[in-house]
């Protein structure tokens, strides 16, 4: 015996985690859209950035495209959470295509306010990752007024017409403190920006942030269950790091876990992206308590009840149909 104690094993579970309000709908969107039109209905992007969603949707009958141009003349297309510019709903009408359009609200809130600024001629600076399908999206809107500024340091390259006739928008899944040091660096240069009518970073992504740095100081091992090419899921593994944990990894889900993590490892964190169905949560839950970490407890943060509609061209045609 000696005289080291092995730490005690538990698991802390933030809330809110998962899904979000516009993924729900998107995910449903394009499960209607089967269930009423049949297959093949054709989406264009991945629905939600989320690898188990599409493969699950693949299995249904979706077909993923990567633009509007790859759809048979006059088939359903759906077009992803993440928005997308003007032009493609134009491209969409040549060929014919049954347009539905899952952009989340809160995504179209962001473009409604480009076309606006753009229209009383503001400089946009449109704080997002560069090539991320919202920035494109919205970018799209008012290409001749938005700069894109990629974080903080790149808020020292942009170039307006008119300092004192800017505003700053943003995409809707970064990190709320980089953004707010971006947009610190951007009023150090222009110091009558104006900020957004409300907040871009959506409610979602606030609150998973949120949540995951109430418990990240109590936690030696963090996991985000999120795809890589998630932005918000990503975004709450650096927000774990930053606020405390001292390690964080994003899994695709828990065959992504690598089992030397766990070496000396007390507390873990779990969490989910705001594209990830809980299902993939529980499965990491269980590998977990699989190997000592049974005991989990739910961190709740802030209770969530918003949930959107469904698309009103897909809603139209469910209820002529019922
Ligand atoms: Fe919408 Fe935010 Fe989800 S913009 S899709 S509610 S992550």
């Amino acid at each position: 015996v000696t005289g080291r104690t092995e730490p005690i094993k538990r698991v802390l579970l933030a809330k809110p985690r998962g899904y979000c309000a516009g993924v729900d709908r998107a995910v449903q969107t394009v499960e209607h859209a089967l269930d009423h039109y049949g297959a093949p209905v054709y989406v264009r992007k991945q629905i939600v950035h989320n690898l188990h969603v599409v493969r699950s949707l693949e299995a249904r009958g979706a077909v993923f495209v990567e633009e509007t141009d790859e759809v048979p003349m006059g088939s359903i297309v759906v077009f992803s959470a993440h928005g997308v510019a003007p032009e493609v709903h134009a491209e969409a009408a040549a060929r014919n295509l049954k347009a539905i359009d899952a952009t989340c609200p809160l995504v179209t809130k962001v473009h409604n306010e480009a076309r606006r600024f753009a229209a009383e001629d503001y400089d946009i600076v449109l704080i997002g990752h560069e090539g991320h399908e919202e920035v494109v999206g919205t970018t799209g809107e008012a290409p001749d007024h938005i700069k894109l500024v990629d974080g903080p340091a790149d808020a020292a390259k942009v170039q307006v017409r008119d300092p004192d006739k800017v505003v700053w928008l943003s995409q809707t899944t970064l990190s709320v403190d980089e953004t707010m040091q971006t947009v610190e660096a951007l009023r150090q240069r222009y110091p009558n920006l104006q900020s957004p009518p409300s907040d871009d970073i959506c409610y979602a992504t606030q609150n998973r942030q949120a949540a995951v740095k109430a418990i990240a100081a109590q936690v030696d091992l963090f996991l985000v269950v999120g795809s890589a090419n998630s932005s918000n899921s990503v975004r709450m593994v650096e927000v774990a790091r930053t606020a405390g944990a001292r390690a964080a990894y994003l899994v695709d889900n828990a065959a992504a876990i690598d089992e030397e993590w766990l070496t000396g490892v007390g507390t873990v964190g779990l969490s989910s992206g705001a594209s990830v169905p809980e299902v993939l949560v529980s499965e990491v839950a269980s590998w977990l308590a699989e190997r000592g970490y049974g005991d989990l407890q739910e961190v709740n943060h802030t209770e969530e009840r918003l949930t959107f509609a469904l698309p009103q061209e897909l809603r139209r045609d469910l209820r002529l149909s019922a």
